[in-house]
């Protein structure tokens, strides 16, 4: 008890700090695998509390509190932001052009910043502490696989993760067991006929006609196909071909994404939609190619450590502001990489109730999840750590 106490005493003395520096990010957001400013403002900050740091992957910081075992418990951080063009109106507002912090990744570096200078102020630590801040969440490729390679969860045992999340009370959170979010698969198919005039398409062989028949069938695949009790997501997010109106093109090129929380739902989905190529080429007389490839797998909390964080959580904060039996989302998320890894578990952090979700161009958070987000994660980080081995 007499730690939690404390814990709770020191984020208090750092609450306006860590608003501070969650107001930094956000005034100064970087894209992937661009975060140059936003990493040396987290090494500045690090160094400002005597804590040791490596970097990793270029913009990436490893940091670490040594206790007195080399049990080392992980937190990781994402750092980047999307091209967005922010119109919150907030005085902290972006000034980077096109670029904003729309996801919340500002609040994850300065809650895990939180959380260091929690644990820096903490003497004779009975495990050690690593905090991964990872670049690169929100692109393709993404950051954490180049991290993991880079040695990061080496000798860890486990590894917290969390977003902050719109839609959620500020002072509640989600933990659930097993799949949190969905695997993420992507294709890109390319169907070519015979261009030619607009007026005369029994002398072309039209790849927009075969794209369009293949499109509607391959909705079919979740529809006939899929196990009803086995969610599959299957969508198609761009299409192009062609350039003008009285022209029939040479081809066109489908994107889409295969989302399900099970492999055997993206094997069934990969081979479906090659079934449904071979149709579309026999139909129309068009030939098809496609790329197919897994690029996020299924994040997973183990279930007993999703349980001890749940009741740390509840302990803490009471059992009505801790949810256990939410859905997972149909969302993808490279934390993965790490729960394929090692024993993970991803929490939501409420942020309040707003009318515009993550990645929107008005998407604003409660600030006080800033402080819960740093007791919450602090106590997780020592009921853990504190564990027998
Ligand atoms: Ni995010």
């Amino acid at each position: 008890m007499y730690m939690i106490q404390k814990i709770d005493k020191i984020s208090q003395v750092l609450k306006n700090d860590v608003i501070m520096w969650r107001r930094h990010f956000h005034r100064h957001p970087e894209l992937s695998n661009q975060e140059k400013e936003t990493s040396l403002r987290i090494q500045k900050i690090l160094k400002s509390f005597n804590i040791s740091f490596r970097k990793a992957a270029e913009t990436g910081i490893v940091a670490e509190i040594k206790g007195k075992s080399r049990k080392i418990i992980g937190l990781r951080a994402d750092m980047d932001a999307l091209p967005v063009k922010e119109e919150t109106g907030l005085d902290f507002a972006s000034e980077n052009q096109g670029i904003m912090h729309a996801c919340g990744h500002d609040a994850h570096m300065a809650i895990a910043l939180g959380v260091m200078a929690v644990f820096s102020k903490l003497q004779d630590l009975p495990f050690s502490l690593r905090c991964i801040f990872q670049p690169a969440e929100e692109s393709v490729p993404c950051g954490a696989p180049r991290m993991i390679k880079e040695g990061v969860l080496e000798e860890m045992r486990y590894l917290i993760g969390f977003h902050v999340w719109v839609g959620l009370e500020t002072g509640s959170f989600s933990v659930i067991k097993g799949p949190v979010m969905a695997s993420a698969d992507r294709f890109s198919i390319l169907i070519r006929g015979k261009g030619g005039h607009g007026a005369s398409p029994h002398k072309t062989i039209d790849p927009i006609v075969a794209a369009s028949h293949f499109i509607t069938q391959l909705q079919t695949i979740v529809s006939r196909k899929s196990d009803p009790q086995n969610p599959l997501v299957v969508s198609v997010g761009r299409v192009s071909g062609g350039d003008a109106f009285n022209v029939i093109p040479e081809q066109v090129e489908i994107l889409g994404t295969v989302r399900t929380f099970d492999h055997k739902q993206n094997v069934l989905a990969e081979r479906n939609i090659r079934k449904l190529l071979k149709g579309i080429e026999a139909g129309f007389g068009v030939k098809t190619h496609i790329d197919y490839e897994g690029f996020v797998p299924v994040t997973y909390n183990d279930p007993g450590l999703a349980e001890k964080v749940a009741s740390i959580l509840s302990s803490s904060f009471g059992n009505r502001s801790v949810i256990t039996d939410e859905k997972p989302i149909m969302g993808s998320e490279d934390f993965s990489f790490y729960s394929k890894v090692i024993p993970c578990c991803y929490i939501k952090i409420g942020c309040g109730k707003s009318e515009y979700f993550h990645h929107s161009n008005k998407f604003t958070i409660d600030e006080r999840c800033l402080d819960t987000g740093v007791r919450a994660i602090s106590k997780i980080l020592w009921g853990i750590g504190s564990l027998p081995s």
